[in-house]
């Protein structure tokens, strides 16, 4: 099986688990969370060093008050207590996305588990919070303008991402059946393989993330050339 370096996954189906075991909304979010990081100690064992997920999107703030906050408050609730399993395991926790919008108490709290994380290095967990892709392209290009940049490369976008060190995931999972992107790393997923399983996300389990990274692992990635087992010629280009 191989192993991609980076690993997207889009959590979807919180809310439709709890409705269909008559819970409410939240309850599906605090099996999600629970979920989430059994993920991430199986993706460390496997050996995967990136691992972006998908927690908050900057269209999810059209939810109500109520499960915004509450979302809000698991992530800190979560953060805080596992601090000592997260330095102990090695993991790094950085956020991407504009993490500075959210209310006072929670950015800081991210800030202090990024710094208290910072040296680790077996794996870099990446929370994907009031994050959208769009966004995402759109500072970077403000940036390029503030350097009064008049021409713009591709590496000069991709330098000024959130996370410019962050190599483009090889592969991006989505649970709950949607076969939809919904803003998540738009420029970094232009070669991504994608995998979407009708499982939900409090359902996911770790036969359901080798089921992805087997599937992965029969795809022929050609990068717009041809099968390195076909054809033995130059290419045509550089
Ligand atoms: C994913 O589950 C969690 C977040 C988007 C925060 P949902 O809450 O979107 O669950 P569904 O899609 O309504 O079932
Ligand atoms: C995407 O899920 C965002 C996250 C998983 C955080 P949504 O449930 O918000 O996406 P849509 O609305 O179905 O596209
Ligand atoms: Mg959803």
């Amino acid at each position: 099986m191989k192993i991609p370096k980076h690993v997207g996954i889009i959590m979807d189906g919180n809310g439709r688990w709890a409705k269909q075991r008559g819970l409410k909304r939240t309850m599906g979010h605090e099996k999600g969370a629970k979920v989430a990081e059994d993920v991430i100690q199986w993706a460390s064992d496997m050996g995967i060093r990136y691992l972006t997920l998908y927690s908050f999107s900057t269209e999810n703030w059209k939810r109500p008050k109520e499960e915004v906050s509450f979302l809000f408050s698991l992530m800190v609730r979560y953060l805080e207590s596992r601090l000592n399993k997260i330095i102990k395991e090695n993991v790094r926790v950085r956020f991407t996305g504009r993490i500075e919008e959210l209310p006072q108490e929670v950015f800081e709290v991210c800030k202090r588990i990024e710094e208290k994380s910072r040296n680790n290095s077996k794996i870099d967990v990446i929370l994907a919070v009031n994050y959208g892709g769009r966004r995402e392209i759109v500072d970077a290009v403000n940036n390029l303008l503030k350097e009064k940049k008049n021409n713009i490369t591709i590496e000069d976008i991709s330098n000024n991402l959130y996370l410019p060190d962050v190599p483009d995931p090889e592969l991006v999972i989505r649970t709950s059946g949607e076969v939809r992107i919904s803003n998540f790393l738009l420029w970094q997923i232009a070669y991504s393989e994608l995998y979407f399983t009708n499982t939900l996300w409090p359902d996911f389990t770790k036969e359901d993330l080798i089921r992805a990274l087997e599937d992965y692992s029969t795809r022929d990635r050609r990068f717009g050339s041809i099968s390195s087992d076909e054809g033995s010629g130059k290419s045509a280009h550089k």
